[in-house]
């Protein structure tokens, strides 16, 4: 489909307004924080792979209508390769520009920058089936995971609970000063069977979960040691859990009675810590009057 009159080009200095706005409106998700454009320039000094200067906007009588950006990752490919990949993020046409072929148009100059810059892969996170997917899969993108959100009622976490058990000898802490180093060793340790593992730096764990909390993309809490469950065996860490109670927190689209689990991981063999981190996680939302649990899991 031709699109008369509308540019596509490089981000320039300027258009992060735009930007933001057109975020605004195409997000339900950024729109109920609000997304300025110092909180879409800020995200570059917290993420190294976000540049402002790998977002491709259209551009049409001067307004931007449409957007999409290319984050730089490395993930895991077999035992112990990374390999980078261009993350392609927040594709959006403004709503009144849509059904003209400017996504599609968008998606073929990111893939044109992935192969400009030499990238072995490029990959995206999308709703099934939502035209947003469509549109992905006929660019030539194609499912490689799936995965799907789990919800438990008070009755279930309490089942979750009984069924742990009683585990002995593995000790339950919250993050101590320090402990970003060891929990980055489980993580990549916990990853190592996974393809597809994004890799994280040291700078990374300290900057998006440590000196805040990771919400959602563009947007941050404070950071509470509370939120981080640790397993201890034997003196070593061997599994961690990060949580959101969602009362403290302003979490789009979830109830302020969700508490959900953002990442579960435990190193391999380590079951009764994997079991211990439940049911220490089970207890805490039950004693925080949590009446729904969430965690999100690849389907097998
Ligand atoms: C996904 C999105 C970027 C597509 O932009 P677009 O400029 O309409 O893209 P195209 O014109 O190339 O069409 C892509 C698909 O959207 C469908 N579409 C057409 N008009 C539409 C409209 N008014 N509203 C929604 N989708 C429409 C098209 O039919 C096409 O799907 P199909 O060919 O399988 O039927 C746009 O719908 C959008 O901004 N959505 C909100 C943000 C979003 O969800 N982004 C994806 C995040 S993973």
């Amino acid at each position: 489909m031709s699109n008369p009159g509308i540019i596509f080009r490089r981000y320039k200095p300027g258009d992060e307004e735009g930007i933001a706005s057109l975020l605004n409106s195409s997000f339900e998700s950024f729109r109920e924080y609000g997304i300025t454009k110092e909180s879409w320039l800020e995200y570059g000094k917290i993420d190294e792979g976000f540049k402002p200067g790998n977002a491709i906007v259209a551009e049409y009588d001067g307004r931007i209508i449409g957007h999409v950006h290319i984050v730089n990752r490395k993930i895991k490919i077999g035992d112990n390769k990374y390999v980078d990949i261009g993350g392609i993020a927040n594709v959006s046409t403004l709503p009144e520009m849509r059904g003209k072929g400017v996504g599609t148009k968008l998606m073929m100059n990111a893939i044109e920058y992935c192969l400009n810059e030499g990238f072995p892969l490029s990959g995206l996170f999308t709703g099934y089936g939502s035209a947003a997917h469509r549109m992905y899969r006929r660019v030539g993108y194609e499912d490689t995971f799936l995965y799907s959100v789990f919800l438990g009622t008070i009755d279930e976490m309490k089942r979750v609970k009984d069924n742990c058990g009683r585990v002995e000898n593995v000790i339950v802490r919250h993050y101590e000063n320090g402990d970003e180093e060891k929990l980055l060793k489980t993580y990549l340790e916990w990853g190592r069977p996974y393809t597809g593992l994004v890799e994280r730096s040291i700078e990374y764990w300290r900057k998006k979960l440590v000196e805040r909390s990771a919400v959602h993309t563009f947007f941050y809490g404070e950071f509470d040691p509370e939120e981080v469950f640790i397993t201890m065996e034997e003196g070593e860490i061997t599994g961690y859990a990060y949580i959101t109670l969602c009362k403290r927190k302003k979490v789009p689209f979830k109830t302020p009675e969700t508490g959900v689990i953002r990442e579960l991981v435990f190193k391999p063999g380590c079951l009764k810590s994997l079991v211990s981190l439940i049911d220490a996680i089970m207890d805490y939302f039950l004693s925080e009057d949590v009446k729904l649990c969430e965690v999100a899991s690849p389907i097998d």
